[in-house]
């Protein structure tokens, strides 16, 4: 059943597409709202570190297997086991993994299905179409239906056209949009008044809430959500890596750019709020706690744009097209998981493994919205504060327990030939096998 994989063409194509995946919802929206809740830097030193220190291991841990398998990730687990159990073990972490990851997409397409009608509501504001403009800001199943759909057409048709021509050309085309609209959002809210009220907020530590459970419990799913750990994804994305490249480095420029598009996006939304509330928008809730919900996105922010007059159906037009691009970037990495299992495990056609995939995740996805209240907090706990740091766990295990050592370190030398004698071997190593997992089950208890 051998079927012609496909690479990422160069350096540059792999981190876009490995950035995108890891900078999305998570960084714009999770991250800010997480650091507003959780005492600003407090909550940004806490995350900093355990992004370094376990989400990072467990990244690599993911690119290595993937690349050295070249496979799926039930394959590649299948194939560094080295007994029955140890194969068992890899099936089931593979297996549970694809479905998290298409669970994530389920809600992560609702989500994103606002991001985009929002977007079309600041162009209907702009043509004076006001009943299409209600429609699309009116939280309503109809709508919210007919945009998850939209969302994974997108995501199908980028998935189906491949490695090469779909996904890597598409993320080298859509992260340095990203990064643009990011930086021009930033620096003109920056501006605005009440906005440095915002900067405080966020940079000033409240060092009270550092060994804050909750904040510790919160700063590590932030971390491997925010990395797409745990599901496979960078496990794949790595199977598809040139054996030139140095993957100690690369893993590092991801969790980099990741960090620093999160603390970037810190510094647009957590101002943006401070204005809203200069403008009369209200930014807490009842408890006093901010809005950090979706009432966040689809009415703090609506709202503030409001306030602003022309210039804010630019700005609502600029925020919500980055808002898509990043979901987008992020929801083709996770089709792509189980994509690649059905056209390499089963033999199944590209453009027919994506289509029938992503049929049946929507149907889920619409599920979620006719029953939104009891399923779409369910489905977002069970898989990222649930599943997700306990497969990264397991990944870890798999790597530093299972898998034979000496081919871990092989498949290093490949493309960092001294890899033996450098820094990453000396601590990379005994920080999979005992801090890693250990550190997981202590936050996870918590
Ligand atoms: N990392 C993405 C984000 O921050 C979410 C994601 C999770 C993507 C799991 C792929 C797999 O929004």
């Amino acid at each position: 059943m051998a079927v012609a994989r496909g690479e990422f063409s160069s350096r540059f194509g792999f981190l876009m597409a490995a950035t995108g995946s890891a900078v999305g919802l998570g960084n714009i929206w999770g991250f800010p709202t997480n650091a507003a809740s959780n005492g600003g830097a407090a909550f940004l030193i806490a995350y900093l570190i355990l992004t370094f220190a376990l989400a990072y291991p467990a990244l690599m841990a993911e690119l290595i297997i993937g690349r050295h398998a070249r496979a799926n990730a039930v394959t590649a687990l299948k194939s560094i086991s080295t007994g029955p159990k140890s194969r068992w073990l890899g099936l089931t972490v593979g297996f549970i993994g694809m479905l998290t990851v298409s669970f994530i997409l389920s809600f992560y397409a609702i989500v994103s299905g606002w991001m985009i009608a929002f977007f079309f509501d600041s162009i209907a504001r702009l043509l004076g179409l006001e009943s299409a403009s209600q429609w699309l800001t009116l939280d309503a199943v109809p709508r919210n239906a007919i945009f998850v759909v939209v969302f994974m057409v997108v995501t199908v048709m980028i998935v189906s056209a491949g490695v090469k021509d779909g996904i890597e050309r598409w993320a080298s085309r859509l992260m340095p949009s990203l990064v643009i609209i990011l930086v021009l959002l930033t620096i003109y809210v920056l501006t605005l008044p009440g906005a440095m009220d915002g900067v405080r907020a966020y940079l000033v530590p409240d060092f009270s809430r550092i060994a804050d459970p909750q904040l510790l419990v919160d700063a590590m799913g932030q971390a491997f959500f925010s990395l797409s750990l745990g599901v496979g994804t960078m496990l794949v994305y790595g199977s598809y890596i040139s054996e030139k490249e140095n993957l100690p480095f690369i893993g590092t420029l991801v969790a980099l750019l990741d960090v620093g598009i999160a603390v970037l996006a810190g510094l647009l939304i957590l101002p943006a709020m401070y204005v809203a509330l200069s403008n009369g928008v209200e930014i807490f809730d009842e408890t006093g706690a901010f809005i950090a919900g979706p009432g966040l996105i689809v009415s703090v922010l609506p709202a503030l744009f409001e306030t602003m007059g022309v210039a804010g159906i630019f700005v609502a037009m600029a925020f919500f097209i980055l808002m898509t691009i990043a979901s987008l970037t992020s929801s083709i990495s996770m089709l792509e998981v189980p994509v690649a299992y059905a056209v390499e495990q089963h033999g199944i056609g590209r453009h027919q493994a994506s289509l029938s995939i992503a049929a049946v995740i929507t149907v889920i996805s619409l599920l979620v919205v006719f029953y939104f209240d009891p399923l779409f907090d369910l489905v977002v706990t069970y898989t990222t504060e649930f599943s997700q740091p306990m497969l990264a766990l397991f990944f870890c295990v798999f790597v530093a327990w299972i898998w034979n050592r000496n081919e871990v370190l092989e498949e290093l030398k490949k493309g960092c030939p001294d890899a033996e004698s450098g820094l990453f071997w000396k601590i990379w190593p005994f920080y999979v096998k005992f801090i890693c997992p250990i550190a997981i089950l202590l936050v996870y208890f918590q």
